[in-house]
């Protein structure tokens, strides 16, 4: 059997998308918003139809996706793709992210190393280019810590029945809501999109063409997507929602608001939004299901418990490939010199401040030690390294100096990715 493993060229790439249906069994706990998440395809993948391939394949030979695939005796046995994207890192930097994604291997192929040397040859191409992080949302929890990437935000689905919702508080919207038609909605969220990311970190920027298709996100039997939007006493946009109303026939399952995208940059805007969201009429339950884990909704309600947590999941998996550029591309939360022992990637003294930080290699005993997968976890603030202490896998050589790094790391908001790739 003769392995080789190369970028796939314009010619095979409909070779290349052939094996990317056997991604089935990709979890899909409920109907997702996928479309909405990745892009205006459907996910994962049908079968497709020649034609379909070869439409697939044109609009796959862009400079911003870079598959590569294992050959074997010539032929594609598997493959996985880099897409060029950037990721908010504390301070608001946008930097550079290869995102791993489509990635499968022919059932016949599996667990002989493909998927290895297939990632071996990914990471080096990012390092080639510069792209000091890849990162990944992953299908199963078992396979890519071994390649480094460890769970790097997190997000929440919740519920809430609408008999059980009551405000704390009277709110008067200053503002004003506004159904719209998904071309209007096709401008917004572009647009809000880029001050969302501006400010949050976590965030990804979109792929091209996110925005085109709003109005084909597709019905797939939860009904046609409506868009609302929040604009201030100005009249500019400050928030937006899509959600759908799914038809059922079993009682149990009718009168759903399924909330899809949802974004405020203030607090009014956030307020109104619920406010409607959550008292619709003719509907019995609210249905979110990529939150952020720092949801503040539920200090809106009397009851804070109406809103039920009814999944918690890893999202974004985060793999550093520089240590150094990694730590000085982000801000700290508080001014300290630490020394870090990064299994198998150097040690070095990280003197951090509210305004960047410089890190050197050094000899220099050190204060914590971890390896490349806990920092991949820690790097966006939204995963504190004393939780990872107790779980034996960050290691404190001078007594307080886990404390130090969680108080240098901290971010007042969970990192979150409402987007992905
Ligand atoms: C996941 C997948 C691409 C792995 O490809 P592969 O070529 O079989 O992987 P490898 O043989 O290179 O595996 C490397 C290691 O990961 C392990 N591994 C691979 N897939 C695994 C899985 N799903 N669960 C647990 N371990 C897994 C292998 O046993 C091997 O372990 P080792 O290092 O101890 O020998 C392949 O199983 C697949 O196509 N699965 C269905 C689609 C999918 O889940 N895609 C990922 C989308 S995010």
């Amino acid at each position: 059997m003769a392995i080789e493993i190369r970028p796939v060229t314009a010619a095979e790439t409909k070779e290349y998308l052939r094996v990317l249906p056997y991604v089935n069994g990709f979890p899909q706990e409920e109907p997702e918003p996928s479309a909405w998440y990745a892009g205006s395809a459907a996910w994962p993948p049908q079968v497709p139809r020649t034609e379909q391939l070869e439409q697939d394949a044109a609009e796959l030979l862009t400079d911003w996706f870079r598959p590569q695939a294992a050959f074997v005796d010539g032929k594609i046995a598997g493959g996985s793709a880099i897409v060029s994207v950037e990721v908010t890192v504390p301070g608001g930097r946008q930097v550079a992210l290869g995102g791993v994604t489509s990635t499968a291997v022919l059932p016949t192929y599996r667990r002989r190393g493909l998927l290895r040397q297939i990632m071996g040859a990914m990471l080096d191409d990012c390092r080639e280019r510069g792209e000091f992080l890849a990162g990944l949302s992953a299908s199963e929890g078992t396979i890519y810590g071994r390649y480094g990437f460890s769970p790097a935000t997190f997000q929440h689905r919740w519920e809430v029945r609408r008999t059980d919702v009551a405000f704390r508080d009277d709110f008067t919207d200053t503002g004003s809501l506004d159904l719209v038609d998904s071309a209007e909605a096709g401008v917004v969220w572009p647009v809000l999109h880029e001050q969302v990311r501006a400010v949050r970190v976590g965030e990804i920027s979109p792929l091209p063409g996110k925005w085109q298709n709003l109005a084909a996100l597709p019905a797939d039997g939860s009904g046609p997507a409506h868009h609302l939007v929040h604009r201030d006493t100005t009249g500019a946009v400050d928030g937006a929602a899509i959600f759908r109303l799914p038809w059922s026939p079993d009682p149990a399952l009718a009168g759903v608001l399924q909330v899809e995208a949802f974004e405020a940059l203030t607090p009014v805007a956030y307020r109104a939004l619920w406010a409607l969201l959550l008292d619709f009429d003719l509907t019995k339950r609210v249905v979110a299901a990529r939150r952020p884990v720092d949801e503040p909704l539920r200090w809106m309600l009397t009851n804070p418990r109406a809103l039920k947590l009814t999944r918690t999941r890893d999202n974004l998996w985060l793999r550093i490939l520089d240590v150094r550029r990694a730590l000085e591309a982000r801000t700290y939360a508080a001014t300290d010199v630490l020394v870090l022992e990064v299994d198998g990637h150097g040690r070095w003294r990280l003197d951090a401040a509210p305004d960047g930080a410089a890190c050197t290699a050094t000899d220099a005993d050190a204060d914590v030690s971890l390896t490349v997968n806990e920092l991949g976890s820690l790097y966006l603030g939204g995963v504190r390294a004393s939780e990872l202490m107790y779980a034996g896998r960050v290691v404190e050589r001078t007594a307080g100096s886990v404390s130090r790094l969680d108080a240098l790391l901290r971010q007042d908001r969970a990192p979150h990715n409402a987007v992905g790739f």
